[in-house]
């Protein structure tokens, strides 16, 4: 048996998650049932259900080593971090099965995986939610003409480190998930060029 000292610090998650957490705590609703996706070393799940003991959160990520810091942060508030379990977004159907969620939560994902994850994701999240639930998107984003230097050079970096990764478009984003039923509703400037981005599950029959 694992001791209980798996919890991993990625020091940027330990730098954004009060500025995301400043915002998420004004739009998540009451009794949000959150999904995270690509929850990482599991810190911003930790943190967010401090700042809101209402809500429950459920862990995933693609990389099984990552679930043993979610879990490790879920043993120590086991009513509100639920449980890893392996979800990746590239493959068809990854919603199936999952019930009662009222929000979508993903961090710093689809610039480092290929662009079918951010198309998996838009899909997935379109079955999972309800007309005018929301979707959190937060991470660097490229705004045309206007994106911001270490943005741009970023998105250099990634490219040569895997060519079918790269820092997105805002509105290649946009577009995504408009074409999957939703809406951008807020785009907030975060620290570091990052962009929080909210987008609302438009009220049409799915
Ligand atoms: C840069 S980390 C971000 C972790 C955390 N969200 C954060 O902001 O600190 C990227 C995460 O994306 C996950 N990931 C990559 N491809 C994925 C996929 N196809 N489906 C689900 N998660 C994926 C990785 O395992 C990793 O945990």
């Amino acid at each position: 048996m694992k001791a209980y000292s798996e919890k991993r610090n990625a020091p940027s998650a330990e730098r954004n998650q009060a500025p995301i957490g400043a915002q998420l705590e004004k739009f998540l609703p009451p009794n949000a049932h959150v999904l995270e996706i690509a929850s990482g070393t599991g810190q911003h799940g930790a943190y967010f259900t401090a700042l809101r003991p209402d809500i429950i959160w459920q862990y995933s990520d693609i990389d099984m080593d990552a679930h043993d810091s979610q879990a490790a942060y879920a043993r120590d508030n086991s009513v509100q971090l639920i449980m890893p379990f392996r979800l990746d977004v590239t493959q068809d159907g990854w919603w199936q099965g999952i019930a009662s969620i009222t929000n979508v939560y993903c961090a710093n994902m689809i610039h480092i995986a290929p662009w079918a994850a951010a198309m998996g994701l838009a899909k997935g999240a379109r079955a999972l939610l309800n007309s005018g639930e929301k979707l959190f998107l937060y991470g660097p984003f490229l705004m045309g003409d206007d994106s911001a230097r270490s943005n741009l050079d970023f998105a250099q970096n990634l490219k040569q480190r895997n060519p079918t990764w790269g820092v997105r478009e805002l509105v290649d984003v946009e577009k995504l998930f408009f074409e999957n039923g939703f809406r951008l509703e807020k785009t907030i400037n975060m620290p570091r060029d990052n962009y929080l981005l909210i987008f609302a599950r438009n009220l049409v029959a799915r």
